[in-house]
């Protein structure tokens, strides 16, 4: 499929159903290559969705706590917003609440059958879904009011933060918004203790009903190291951005991570 490749409902027919086994878990030097991550998400999309009743709630909350993060543009102009890494446009409903029937947003991810998830979103104009990088994106420079990314990070290499920032510096106009989230462990105590048993045992029990939702247990390598915030915020900085914000969201283990591009000069 071409990187740039829009996507709609009759795309989903053309999709292969990932297969149902377990997942094959990375080489531990490749944890982190895209062919990799990729091929970890489509393996994944067939039980992502259970991710959000297995938080309990939590993961749909945090999607509304970053969608509150974006301010809304002035006067009646719409808001246009990016969301990379958006599995299968995840974070839509949230953003529609946010903005109202005004809203577009372009759904940015590299797995098609992540993306396919979306299709029972995607019969609405407003919602376009590009298979592409999210590190190089198919939209033209100053597309965006907004850019998000909720759960994308885990998976990504600190080598790659200052390409991600770039990315997000180039699709933003002067002014914008970028409004990021990651589950983010606490760095020692029960908390962590507690979560990452949860997250360890889930998809084993899980797997005996649904032998495919035990791909899951993938993603714990990837949470128990999280993202590498101070190299984020670093890599940002550096790509220009200002009043960069990190806030944990309840009950601990999510952070929200803000910042804006700045406006031209007058
Ligand atoms: C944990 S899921 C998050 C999905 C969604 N944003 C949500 O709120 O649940 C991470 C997604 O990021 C995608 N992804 C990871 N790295 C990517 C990259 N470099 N370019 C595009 N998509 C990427 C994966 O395919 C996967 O769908």
């Amino acid at each position: 499929m071409s990187s740039t490749a829009l996507l709609a409902l009759p795309f989903q027919a053309s999709v292969p159903t990932p297969a149902v086994r377990p997942a094959a878990l990375p080489a531990r030097a490749g944890h982190y290559q895209p062919a990799c991550i990729r091929s970890l998400f489509d393996e994944l999309a067939a039980t992502y969705d259970c991710a959000a009743w297995l938080s309990g709630g939590l993961l749909g909350w945090w999607r509304a706590r970053l969608a509150a993060a974006l301010p809304r543009p002035p006067g009646s102009l719409p808001a246009v917003i990016v969301d990379l890494m958006a599995g299968g446009a995840d974070l839509w409903p949230a953003l529609r609440r946010r903005f109202g029937p005004g809203l577009r947003v372009a759904a940015i991810d590299f797995s098609a059958p992540m993306l396919a998830r979306a299709a029972h979103h995607a019969s609405n104009p407003a919602l376009t879904l590009h298979c592409a990088d999210a590190l190089a994106t198919p939209l033209p420079d100053a597309w965006a009011t907004a850019l998000t990314c909720a759960f994308g990070l885990k998976t990504l290499p600190t080598a790659a933060y200052p390409t991600l920032a770039a990315e997000a510096a180039r699709l933003l106009q002067p002014g914008g918004t970028l409004a990021l989230t990651e589950l983010v462990l606490l760095p020692s105590g029960w908390q962590r203790g507690l979560l990452l048993h949860y997250l360890a045992a889930m998809p084993r029990l899980l797997g005996r009903l649904w032998p495919a939702a035990t791909a899951h247990a993938a993603l714990l390598r990837y949470a128990r190291s999280g993202p590498d915030l101070p190299a984020l915020t670093m890599a940002l900085r550096a790509a220009g951005f200002e009043q960069i914000q990190q806030q944990r969201l309840w009950p601990g283990c999510a952070v929200l991570i803000s910042a804006r591009k700045p406006s031209e000069p007058l």
